[in-house]
């Protein structure tokens, strides 16, 4: 095994990345977390100092910038975090999954928001922490849409899509959208979820995704 002294790195410029979107290539934007390592970063350390040297571990993982990052450069990783939802995410982001295995339980996802009936969510339960941040109008809709993504037979797709639900939690709730610390914001007016979940699932799909040769 290679260490590498960090210590010895000059502080430049080329580390600054100013003007590079590296966040939407990739898989990197299927899911907003805290605290997520810039993708360029990553890049430039896996090309500095890991092209031929292994594999590479991330063992505070969490969304899985390192583990996208050493899949696009063909080396293998290994991830670890203690957050089940870090690790849904980083499966859905890493995991080579076809087109089509997608693109028909999308269709039937959408096909089936026809059929919603908000009656039928009436006695839906309460929950403390759920009320506090969700209005009864989206809680519904999120509960039906939950209940149809668990329905999904294929593993790697139902992952895909409950990313995609995770995701558009914050839009679909009361929670401020530009803070990163849990607060209600008072004036917001929660987007409605199935057009939100249609909108960042296509913006999911139509990203680069890793290919089925290289897992
Ligand atoms: C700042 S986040 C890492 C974000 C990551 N670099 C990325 O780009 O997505 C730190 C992560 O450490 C995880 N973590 C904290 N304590 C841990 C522990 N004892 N074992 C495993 N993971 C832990 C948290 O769940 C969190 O996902």
């Amino acid at each position: 095994m290679r260490y590498t002294n960090f210590n010895n790195i000059d502080v430049s410029p080329e580390w600054s990345f100013t003007n590079v979107r590296s966040t939407e290539q990739w898989t990197h934007g299927y899911h907003r977390y805290p605290a997520k390592f810039l993708p360029n970063v990553v890049k430039k350390l896996i090309e500095t100092y890991a092209i031929n040297n292994g594999k590479i571990a991330d063992v505070f993982a969490g969304c899985g910038t390192t583990l996208v990052e050493a899949k696009a450069h063909g080396i293998e990783s290994v991830g670890i975090d203690i957050n089940p939802v870090a690790q849904l995410i980083t499966k859905a982001k890493i995991k080579p999954v076809l087109p089509n295995v997608l693109n028909v339980p999308y269709e039937e996802l959408v096909i089936s928001f026809s059929q919603y009936n908000e009656n039928e969510y009436e006695n839906i339960k309460l929950h403390d922490r759920i009320d506090y941040w969700f209005r009864l109008e989206e809680k519904k809709k999120i509960a039906f849409l939950y209940e149809k993504i668990l329905k999904i037979n294929q593993e790697d797709a139902r992952n895909f899509f409950l990313v995609c639900l995770s995701h558009i939690l914050k839009n679909s709730s009361r929670w401020l959208m530009s803070g990163t610390k849990p607060q209600i914001d008072p004036n917001k007016k929660p987007a409605e979820p199935f057009q939100i979940f249609q909108l960042h699932c296509k913006k999911m799909m139509s990203k680069k995704r890793f290919v089925l040769y290289r897992t």
